[in-house]
């Protein structure tokens, strides 16, 4: 599945990741800056926090509470703001965007 993640910091970057990790992972594993994942996916540090073109936020599955409660805490929350490690890698995100806000 290629997704193209866009960093704080403008670079753009096309990975292809296989389906079922999450989008955290897929980052992580290469490299992209902006997705620090200190808490490695437990849904406990926000530091994963990226924002989905309205389509595949409608397309994915609804936030869960867990992750509601976390991304209440981000100041640069937007409106289609989610957690990268609560999302897996799926045909739906093929050809996708992913924006990476600064950390807040
Ligand atoms: Fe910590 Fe996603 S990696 S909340």
């Amino acid at each position: 599945t290629r997704i193209t993640f866009i960093s704080p910091d403008n670079q753009h970057i096309t990975v292809d990741a296989p389906n079922g990790e999450s989008l955290m992972e897929a980052a992580v594993e290469h490299d992209v800056p902006g997705i620090d994942a200190d808490c490695g996916g437990g849904c406990a540090c926000a530091t994963c926090h990226v924002i989905l073109s309205d389509d595949l936020m409608a397309a994915l599955l609804p936030i869960d509470e867990d992750e509601q409660y976390l991304l209440d805490f981000l100041d640069n929350r937007q409106k289609n703001s989610r957690l990268s490690c609560q999302i897996n890698v799926s045909d739906k995100l093929d050809g996708m965007i992913i924006t990476i806000p600064k950390q807040a």
